[in-house]
């Protein structure tokens, strides 16, 4: 399997080996890779003449020192997984100097407002973060697919909304959100739970699958203080914030309209924040 350290290398091979109008399927990630992360290799795989996975820790979307800081680096068991999949995925695993020449500072992005609720207010700078270091991988790799989880369903909208604001020639596809068996969704900071915290974690998905259930009986509000109850039962954990939104506008739900909603959750357990979402029709 190859791997590129370099925007050079990653480049040239690229145009060495591939026509110009072979398609590339692109997955970025920060590494500590799951079958979250695997699962959107194989989608890639299976709809481009070649995949290429990024692994990065980019440092301008941590709002916080201390999650950057202590954020999984795997590389050499993350090879191991990507080999699982296939031998044929690309790598593109480079140094901070090599994206951020100079200082590490975001550049100053607007995603329509989608960027203002939930991460957004929660973690001031982070969508600036992601939308400067997508664009960059964007325009090393030149995708013709690009693969984004639905754990993060704000950023798949916000990357979608660059996407078409700048007219780069790139598909951005969502893909469903990979669990554990008790519901958790998988997540590099997941390693960084206790067994103990993993399995109680089991909780949130938990409470997103009874949301759903009362989504359409119950009004919003009545089901956001539910949610408020169930986690102030179990002081192990913190809410930060639960909203029901329109899918598009990450809005919060207007109940007149028809459209499509979901329920997106950011919970504390001791240190490690955990986020989550549902889709409620
Ligand atoms: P990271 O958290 O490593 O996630 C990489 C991709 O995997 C994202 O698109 C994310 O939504 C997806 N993913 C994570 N957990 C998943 C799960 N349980 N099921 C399905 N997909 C999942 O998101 C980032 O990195 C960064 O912000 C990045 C886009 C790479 C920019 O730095």
């Amino acid at each position: 399997m190859l791997i590129f350290n370099t925007k050079a290398g990653i480049q040239a091979y690229l145009s060495t080996n591939f026509p110009n109008d072979a398609s590339v399927g692109f997955v970025p990630t920060m590494g500590a890779l799951h079958n979250g992360h695997l699962s959107l290799l194989q989608n890639s795989l299976q709809e481009n003449d070649v995949t290429v996975i990024s692994i990065f820790v980019n440092p301008t979307q941590f709002n916080n020192p201390d999650d950057l800081e202590k954020y999984p680096r795997t590389l050499d068991m993350d090879v191991e997984k990507i080999k699982t999949v296939s031998n044929n995925i690309l790598v593109f695993a480079p140094e901070v100097h090599e994206m951020y020449e100079g200082h590490t500072v975001s550049g100053n992005f607007s995603f329509g407002g989608l960027e203002n609720r939930m991460e957004g207010s929660s973690r001031p700078g982070h969508f600036n973060g992601v939308g400067t270091i997508v664009k960059k991988l964007f325009e090393i790799i030149k995708p013709a697919n690009a693969y984004f989880g639905e754990k993060d369903f704000q950023q798949l909208q916000i990357v979608k909304k660059m996407v078409q604001q700048d007219k780069m020639p790139v598909v951005v596809k969502g893909c469903p959100i990979y669990r554990e068996a008790n519901g958790l969704a998988m997540s590099s900071r997941n390693q960084r739970l206790t067994a103990n915290e993993k399995n109680k974690s089991g909780l949130i998905f938990k409470t997103l699958k009874e949301v759903k259930d009362k989504f359409g009986r119950q009004n919003p509000d009545d089901i956001k203080n539910y949610v408020q109850g169930v986690f102030a039962q179990h002081p192990e954990f913190t809410l930060e914030y639960f909203e029901i939104a329109d899918e598009d506008s990450l809005l919060p739900l207007h109940v007149e309209e028809n459209k499509k909603y979901r329920a997106f959750i950011a919970v504390f357990i001791g240190n490690i924040r955990l986020i989550d979402n549902i889709s409620l029709n």
